[in-house]
């Protein structure tokens, strides 16, 4: 019976140690930042220790990641001054890639004869018309290049079609040979 009574007696104890060490612990946080309201200053502090003891590591980019950086520095630097870096052109003087069938359409010859001669004369995108001039990129971008742009503008802002093989872009080259501006007509205009 003793014996009982002195390991609830212990157990006692034991848990009220405990719980003043519980209680004590927010004030020891607290109390060096003096002059602040204590409840601020533990919560700041939690919130230091917690950023210092995590240790975040960034993996570096993947080589699908540098390709969709590059590609997008490419669209940007060719052809954003006019589409506009978000695919909507400025209608209607500049027509939108965005939801374009000229961009999103399995005509990729279509779209990739337009990058590389350029488009001239009257065009509807979007139920929009348009009657200005594109000069084509062909001779200072690489089939490399204008298929990784052409790709791009295929996958971004919505837009969600399939990948466009520099081989397209070679394959109209020698299709067309040396030419200027194409009119829709010759491709096959959407209305
Ligand atoms: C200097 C301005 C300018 C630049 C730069 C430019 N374009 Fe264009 N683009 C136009 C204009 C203007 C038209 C419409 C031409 C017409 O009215 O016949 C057009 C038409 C198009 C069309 C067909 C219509 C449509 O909106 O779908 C596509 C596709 C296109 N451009 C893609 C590109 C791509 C890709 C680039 C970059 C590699 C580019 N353009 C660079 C001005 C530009």
């Amino acid at each position: 019976m003793k014996l009982r009574i002195r390991i609830v007696a212990a157990a006692i104890l034991l848990v009220v140690v405990v719980c003043a060490a519980c209680e004590r612990k927010p004030r020891q946080i607290g109390a060096p930042q003096s002059g602040s309201p204590a409840p601020v200053s533990s919560v700041s502090a939690d919130a230091a220790a917690a950023a210092q003891s995590a240790h975040v590591v960034y993996a570096a980019p993947s080589a699908a990641v540098k390709a969709v950086l590059n590609a997008q520095e490419l669209y940007v630097k060719n052809c954003a001054a006019c589409h506009q870096v978000n695919g909507q052109g400025i209608p209607p003087v500049f027509p939108p890639l965005a939801a374009s069938s000229y961009v999103v359409g399995a005509n990729v010859e279509r779209l990739a004869s337009i990058m590389l001669y350029g488009l001239i004369g009257p065009v509807h995108v979007n139920g929009v018309l348009y009657n200005g001039a594109m000069v084509g990129l062909g001779p200072v971008l690489s089939d490399e290049k204008l298929s990784a742009i052409a790709t791009y503008v295929r996958t971004s802002w919505l837009n969600k079609t399939e990948p466009v093989d520099p081989g397209v872009f070679a394959e109209m080259r020698k299709k067309w040979g040396s030419r200027g501006p194409f009119l829709i007509s010759e491709l096959g205009e959407d209305k």
